[in-house]
This record gives C-alpha cells, structure tokens and sequence, in this order.
C-alpha cells in the first residue's frame, strides 16, 4: 500500500469506510413505501450502508428495534488493552450472530477500524474491570466462559457450553488476564495442530460464537442443546 493511500484512507470517516466497502443501492424508484421504518434520506439519496438486504433504507433505530425481536442469548466480552484493533473484527462478528450484548473490559475508547459500525446495531456495554463484568454477567443469570488457550483450559471441540453464555477474549499480547480467567465458570481453547502460539483474537472469536451458534441455532433456543457425544 502507498503512503497516500495510507493517508486517504486515514481521512475517511466510518460511515465512508462502509460505504466504499458495500456496493449499496441507489435512489428507491417511486412511488416510495409507506412506512415509518424507511428513512427518508436514504430512500432519496440510496443506501451505501453494510447491511442485509431486507434492511435496505430503514432507519437504524427500525434495524435495532428488528434486531431486540430475536437476539441470540449469547454475549460477547472483551478485554480492551493496547486499543486492539480486533475489537471492531469481533463486534462485527457479534452482530452478524445477532448477540444479546458486547462487553469492553477496560479503557471505555476502542479501535472501532474493523467494526464497519456494525457496533450501531448492537447493545454495547462498558465495564471498567473484570469484577464489574462479572458482577454484571452474574446479576443478568449470563454464565461466563472465557476463551483462551491457557493451563487448565479444556478443548472448545469438546464442549457443550451454556445457552445464557458470554464468551470472555483476551486482547492481542497479554491475553486474558488471571483474574477474569478465574472468574469464568470453565476456560475454553480452541485445538491449534500448528507452530504458532495463538490465532489472533478476531479470528477465535470467530470460531467461538461459530461454536455457540451450532449448539444453539434458533430452533433449539428453551430446549436442550444439540448433542455432544465427545467427552473433554
Ligand atoms: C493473541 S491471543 C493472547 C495470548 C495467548 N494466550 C498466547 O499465549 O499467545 C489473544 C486472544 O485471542 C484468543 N485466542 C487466540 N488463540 C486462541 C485459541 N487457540 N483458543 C482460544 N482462544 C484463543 C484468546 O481470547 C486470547 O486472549
């Protein structure tokens, strides 16, 4: 990448980075639909915005209000040291699997590059440490499972996790801290058959909520969860 590149795209805003990134729509033909949920901009200027397609000229507030219908019960925690710039991977990823809520540990301000703002659509809580996380999580009937290849962590491959869970990462570097690691009701690792030490956090949380959603696809939501004949 050029120099110049680096400093255009530098200057650009989130809402700018989105729009280069999707292809969007333009100006909905007239005569235009009669409903409050489709903002009035969008309809006249086109909707750039990453989002599905069935969202196409609503109001976020509409999007959020759809979304809050039918949130996964899963939670996602993550510990905000460094600005990692995973965070915004992982709030992307949340709000793909349509999570109940995302939790930054740590320093309230996140790199938000990567989020694409998906994090407008999402609930996103801020904790100043793991205590108040987890005094949160505990309060809410939410189980914490950290996510992390630690001593004493079990298999990921191995294990059917709760359905009110959150899902606790570390950050880039230092990884999840003891004392929020010994506040998860287990510690999971995701099987690595390669040389190095670690995936980055993006990329496991990836794998994780992956996990969380095969065992909980909306149909077996209030049931019993999918089978798990392996032991671990
Ligand atoms: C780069 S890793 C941190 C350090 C890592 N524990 C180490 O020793 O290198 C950043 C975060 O990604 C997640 N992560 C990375 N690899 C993982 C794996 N194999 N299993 C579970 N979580 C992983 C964890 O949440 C971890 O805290």
């Amino acid at each position: 990448m050029t120099q110049g590149t680096v400093s255009a795209m530098a200057t650009l805003s989130d809402d700018e980075v989105a729009a280069v990134s999707s292809p969007g729509v333009g100006p909905h033909p007239q005569p235009w639909p009669d409903d409050p949920r489709y903002d009035r901009t969008l309809l006249a200027d086109g909707d750039r915005r990453n989002v599905a397609d069935v969202y196409r000229y609503w109001t976020v507030e509409a999007i959020v209000a759809d979304l809050d219908t039918r949130r996964a019960p899963l939670h996602v925690a993550i510990q905000n040291w460094e600005h990692d710039f995973n965070i915004g991977s992982i709030v992307r990823t949340a709000n793909a699997f349509n999570v109940a809520g995302v939790h930054i540990v740590g320093r309230r301000r996140w790199n938000r590059r990567g989020a694409m703002v998906t994090d407008r659509y999402l609930h996103v809580h801020h904790h100043p440490d793991a205590a108040a996380l987890l005094a949160w999580l505990a309060e809410h009937g939410v189980t914490p499972v950290g996510v992390d290849n630690i001593p004493g962590s079990v298999p990921l491959e191995t294990q059917a996790l709760p359905e009110r869970c959150c899902l606790v990462f570390g950050s880039e570097g230092p990884g999840l801290t003891g004392e929020l690691a010994a506040g998860c009701e287990r510690v999971v690792a995701i099987s690595q058959h390669g040389s190095t030490r670690s995936l980055n956090a993006g990329a496991a949380a990836a794998i994780a909520m992956y996990h969380w959603s095969l065992q909980w696809p909306p149909a077996n939501r209030g049931q019993v969860p999918f089978p798990f004949t392996r032991s671990g």
